[in-house]
């Protein structure tokens, strides 16, 4: 009996060895953890469950019939993060480049299946040199396998994908499926061809970390959400976000212990708007003054900074916030912009994340390179995530809220719950300046004639009566007291129930 007992053990520390010391040792010297290591970081200490631990592949060609290894190269199962359930899997670089057999991919089929059932998060850590070569086919069978699940899973359970090595090829396309890409900077890349097809296809030079590394996809691509220093670090930050997020889309957003007085004051915000409409603000600052203890997480930080997205808590309950930035092209809206928060709007609606708007945004950013690339269609997709959003939907505008760019961010016209708007606000068609050069244009050369037409302008709409009037805007508040109408606001719609029609699915201009 002895005998088996300690068999079972040599066999889970041959499987726990992966790749062998030499291969741990490259690993280490590249500035990577192994595979067990991220999930120890990841994970409260001893709540892993390992499934499928002497898991091999059933390849018989190329020799591989000698090169069995436990756990064929990714590391599955389940644990918790505060207290709260995740699956995971990690791929073993160490063992066979960590790629992905049909076996492999078996593994991460299993614990998607299962994190699905149980209604948890899907934390899929990659680190890997791709299909299998040695198994051809099979292995792009088993990649498709996984593809399918992360399209099912979407919008069921929220998935994050942390890119800590190579991701390459059609390898791609799982993470690309999941909610929230983070990488690891230089360590990391993602690319469909790599640089030597590039190179032999359009004879454009390019290392593997300009092509795909985690400063491209951050700040060019938008393809990742964020970028971290090391391992350690980013997934610390996956702790911390999935501490934001609901399990699943049948649970309400987690409330956490919060220590913040609800009804704070913040003097300090009855002077952010400068006196000057044309001088810049930053949004970040409200954001922080709003939010639960200062609490801020950021979404995407790099790419699109003139409209920022991520959570904050109220009262302990996790709110997305998305916010036009006017130190950054004014706060216009564009096609970057547009994505991006769209994208947010719809996670948040997904898993019913209620949704902060704040406004400043003199409207859409003009130019051939908006027109030309479809900034119609793209800035449709925001029009569209908001309008379909069924989660309680609170706005602020600060200042400006111009034209078709106010009826997109979360207007009341959008079924936006409950619209505020500080006595700095101007909701209008466009600015004043703007607006009389087009009406009084054959006034154009009389400067004294045009600047009386525009205070007459500033005057009447430079505002946010006239909306208030209408019932567009519920109540003009004192900007200090934003955090306290806020989590009033919220706290009003927690029972909100709205649907939208029956429909197969909609058709949201992609
Ligand atoms: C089998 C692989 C492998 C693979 C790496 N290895 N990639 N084994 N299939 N795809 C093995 C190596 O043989 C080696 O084994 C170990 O992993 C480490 O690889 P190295 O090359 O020594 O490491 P490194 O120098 O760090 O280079 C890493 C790498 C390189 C850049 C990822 O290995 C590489 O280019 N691999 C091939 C990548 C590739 O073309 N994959 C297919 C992509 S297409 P030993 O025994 O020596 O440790 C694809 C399609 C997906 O993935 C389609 C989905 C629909």
């Amino acid at each position: 009996m002895t005998d088996i007992l300690q068999q079972l053990e040599d066999r889970r520390d041959a499987a726990r060895m992966g790749g062998g010391a030499k291969r741990v040792d490259a690993q280490h010297a590249k500035g990577k953890l192994t595979a067990r290591e991220r999930i120890e970081l990841l994970l409260d200490e001893g709540s892993f469950e390992e499934y499928d631990m002497f898991v091999a592949h059933r390849c018989i060609d190329f020799g591989m019939q000698d090169n069995r290894p436990y756990g064929d190269g990714v590391v599955t199962g389940w644990g918790t993060i505060n207290g709260r359930q995740v699956y995971v899997f990690s791929q073993d670089f160490t063992v066979l480049g960590g790629s992905v057999s049909a076996t492999h991919a078996q593994k991460i089929c299993k614990i998607m299946d299962m994190a699905m059932q149980n209604g948890a998060p899907v934390i899929g850590i990659n680190d890997s040199g791709g299909a299998r070569i040695q198994e051809g086919v099979d292995s792009l069978a088993g990649y498709g396998e996984v593809f399918q699940r992360n399209i099912e899973a979407s919008g069921v359970i929220p998935q994050i994908s942390v890119i800590m090595g190579p991701c390459a090829g059609g390898a791609v396309y799982s993470p690309a499926m999941t909610d929230f890409i983070f990488m690891v900077k230089d360590s990391s890349y993602m690319f469909v061809t790599g640089p030597d097809v590039v190179k032999t296809v359009t004879n454009e030079h390019v290392t593997a970390e300009e092509l795909g590394g985690a400063g491209t996809h951050t700040k060019k691509s938008s393809v990742a959400d964020a970028a971290f220093e090391n391992d350690v670090e980013a997934l610390a930050e996956v702790r911390r976000l999935v501490d934001f997020l609901p399990l699943n889309n049948q649970e309400k957003p987690p409330r956490r212990p919060f220590f913040d007085d609800v009804g704070r004051i913040e003097d300090s915000l009855d002077t952010l708007v400068p006196e000057n409409p044309n001088m810049p603000y930053d949004m970040k600052e409200l954001i922080h003054k709003i939010g639960d203890e200062g609490d801020f997480y950021e979404v995407q930080s790099e790419f699109a900074k003139n409209i920022v997205t991520g959570f904050i808590r109220l009262e302990g309950q996790t709110v997305g916030v998305v916010a036009n930035q006017p130190m950054v092209l004014a706060g216009c809206l564009d096609i970057d912009s547009s994505r991006k928060a769209a994208r947010f709007v719809r996670f948040c609606d997904a898993f019913e994340i209620p949704l902060l708007t704040l406004v400043d945004v003199p409207g859409f950013l003009p130019g051939t390179g908006q027109e030309y690339r479809g900034v119609i269609k793209h800035g449709a997709k925001l029009l569209f995530a908001y309008g379909e959003a069924t989660v309680p939907k609170v706005t602020v505008i600060t200042r400006k809220a111009y034209g078709g760019a106010y009826v997109v961010m979360s207007s009341k016209h959008l079924r936006g719950d409950i619209t505020y708007a500080w006595p700095t606000s101007e909701v209008a068609v466009m600015g004043a300046k703007g607006a009389t050069e087009i009406l009084y244009r054959s006034e154009l050369d009389d400067a004294e004639k045009i600047a009386a037409r525009t205070a007459e302008y500033e005057d009447r709409f430079a505002n946010p009566f006239v909306a208030a009037e209408r019932g567009f805007i519920d109540e003009v508040i004192q900007p200090h007291s934003t955090r306290k109408r806020l989590c009033r606001a919220f706290a009003g719609l927690r029972g909100k129930q709205r649907k939208m029609p029956w429909k197969k699915h909609d058709n949201i201009p992609l």
